[in-house]
């Protein structure tokens, strides 16, 4: 039989990244899909390419064509398909001062990059999924927990979230289907000290939790056959903690 092989979105920079590299160096066979750039080394993509076991797609995941493109190439792949991640990710606050049009367009790439995409990737690939595969997705403490700052994409990961409730009645017993709900795992560039103090402050860990504590939950979830359904929290605490300030705007 071939290699394990697992389909992971937005995989071209950090958690996406890390998890392609780390079934890479575990031996499966790893399908990238990458938004505006994929920083995998050139040397290094060749390498598994040569060995038919990575493939990398752009795709732009807020255009309905982009998505297409990605399944048909996927397709013509034509590999077996073990485990999915949908880690892609459109992360931005919200602008209290935008108009109609622009709070529409928000609305519509949020959903298309956290729902409707993952909708694609899930039917229309489903020929391809092995019986016994494991869709996971990467939620957000904030699908539980709204954040006004960052409404939309609290609706868009709580929709993701449910949907994948419903993927594990639809698709059971034959797929798994199951999400993780990160705190704070790795700040990006833009967060000031005075931003990333002021979330650690609000978890019972205190810490960046790092990328290698999501690994661990999709490796449970990978491995716990009898999982299916379930929402598992990795973060550090923030959601038990009594204090959930969201007002503060620097970030
Ligand atoms: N970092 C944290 O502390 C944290 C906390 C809570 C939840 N999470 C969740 O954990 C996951 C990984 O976190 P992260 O910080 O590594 O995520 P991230 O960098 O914010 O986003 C993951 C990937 O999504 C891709 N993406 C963004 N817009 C896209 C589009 N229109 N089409 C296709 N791909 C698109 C990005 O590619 P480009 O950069 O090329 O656009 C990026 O590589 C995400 O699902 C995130 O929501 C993270």
């Amino acid at each position: 039989m071939d290699a394990s092989t697992i389909l992971i979105t937005g995989a071209g920079r950090r958690l996406g990244l890390f998890l392609a590299r780390h079934y890479l160096s575990a031996g499966w066979r790893v399908i990238v899909h990458y938004n505006t750039r994929n920083e995998m080394p050139e040397l290094e993509q060749q390498r598994y390419i040569q060995a038919s076991r990575y493939m990398a797609f752009q795709a732009d995941l807020t255009s309905s064509r982009s998505v297409e493109d990605l399944v048909n190439k996927i397709h013509k792949l034509n590999w077996d398909i073990d485990a999915v991640i949908h880690n892609a990710s459109y992360f931005t606050a919200d602008d209290p001062s935008a108009n109609l049009n622009e709070r529409w367009q928000l609305q519509q790439d949020m959903t298309s990059v956290h729902i409707l995409a993952v909708d694609a990737l899930t039917h229309q690939l489903m020929s391809h999924y092995r019986d016994g595969a494991s869709i996971i997705a990467v939620t957000d403490v904030y699908a539980d927990k709204p954040n006004q700052r960052f409404a939309t994409y609290c609706a868009a990961k709580a929709g993701l979230q449910n949907l994948c409730l419903s993927y594990a009645q639809r698709f059971a017993p034959r797929i798994r289907v199951n999400a993780i709900q990160p705190g704070p795992i790795q700040f990006l560039p833009e967060h000031s000290d005075e931003y990333q103090k002021k979330v650690l402050s609000q978890s019972l860990l205190k810490r960046e939790l790092g990328y290698d504590s999501i690994l661990q939950g999709v490796e449970y979830l990978l491995a716990a056959k009898a999982v299916t359904g379930s929402i598992l929290k990795i973060d550090g605490g923030r959601s038990s903690a009594n204090h959930y300030e969201q007002t503060f705007n620097d970030s």
